[in-house]
């Protein structure tokens, strides 16, 4: 870890499980003292048990990324015990494994809820304390799935590829404000992603996927996210060969709707 983020208050979402909770460990290990947050307290204690004793420290704070009507009073309290946020990683979200025919419009609106306004809706709140302090850098994170289409995804791909618009402007827009912005793009990590994904009924999918299985440790994409986010990089690729279908889509259309188009249901 850099020391550029000792003593550096970071909130990160998504904190209580998979890549969140990895990079709640590193940046604890750091020296940086960490706002954890999630909609479950039970994984959160464990997280803050696990990162007792390290140089850093970490404080709870819970809430629904689908329900943000309190998200501006939780924003303004946390920067009244902190003092600031330096950075804000949002890293909470939910897949999907439906088809889009099967797929409930209550169902897209869900994800969309959790994966692209809960998002937004927490970047918009600590945003105008990061200008009001000179500053800060605001992370959040798409998926390859938020570069292309994807079978069983329509809503997790389109919520993830709203990410993309929004935070590009938003460098656009406050890049004088110095509010740095990072988009996380990862292919595959080992995490329970797909357990928790969505079915067309909205139940979970409870399997782990193959794909999810032979992908990077968590370690492994905290490493590689911490690494894009000290060299400010607009965009943060996280994975390991999986990543190549980007630079298929984009050189080799035509290939890459091959490929996809053979995935077949789990
Ligand atoms: N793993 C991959 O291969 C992969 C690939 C591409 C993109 N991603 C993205 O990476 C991010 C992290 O996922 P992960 O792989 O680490 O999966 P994970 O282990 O399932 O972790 C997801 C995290 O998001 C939180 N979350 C989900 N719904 C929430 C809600 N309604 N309110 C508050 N928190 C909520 C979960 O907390 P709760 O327990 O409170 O639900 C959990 O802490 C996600 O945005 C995901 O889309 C992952």
């Amino acid at each position: 870890m850099k020391d550029i983020f000792t003593g550096k208050v970071v909130w990160i979402t998504g904190a209580s499980s998979g890549i969140g909770e990895a990079l709640v460990k590193a940046f604890v290990r750091g020296g940086s003292r960490v706002i954890a947050s999630s909609n479950d307290s039970a994984g959160l204690a464990r997280v803050a048990g696990e990162c007792s004793g390290l140089q850093g420290s970490v404080i709870a704070v819970l809430f629904d990324l689908s329900d943000t009507s309190g998200i501006d009073v939780l924003a303004a309290d946390v920067v009244h015990r902190e003092g600031r946020i330096d950075m804000l990683l949002n890293i909470g979200g939910i897949s999907q494994r439906a088809m889009l025919k099967e797929t409930p419009l209550w169902l897209d609106r869900k994800i969309m809820e959790i994966n692209y306004f809960g998002t937004i809706a927490l970047t918009k709140a600590v945003l105008p304390h990061m200008i009001s302090a000179g500053g800060g850098h605001i992370a959040a994170t798409s998926s390859i799935s938020g570069r292309f289409g994807f079978p069983y995804r329509s809503a997790y791909s389109a919520s993830k590829q709203a990410l993309h618009g929004f935070f590009e402007t938003l460098l656009l827009e406050h890049r004088n404000d110095n509010i740095r912005v990072s988009v996380i793009i990862p292919g595959r990590v080992q995490t329970a992603i797909s357990l928790h994904a969505l079915t067309a009924a909205g139940k979970e999918h409870g399997r782990m996927d193959e794909g999810q299985k032979g992908g990077v440790t968590t370690e492994r994409a905290a490493e590689q996210i911490i690494r894009g986010l000290s060299r400010n990089r607009r965009e943060i690729l996280v994975g390991s060969t999986e990543l190549l279908m980007l630079w298929i889509r984009k050189y080799l259309p035509p290939l890459f709707f091959r490929i996809a188009g053979k995935i077949k249901p789990m």
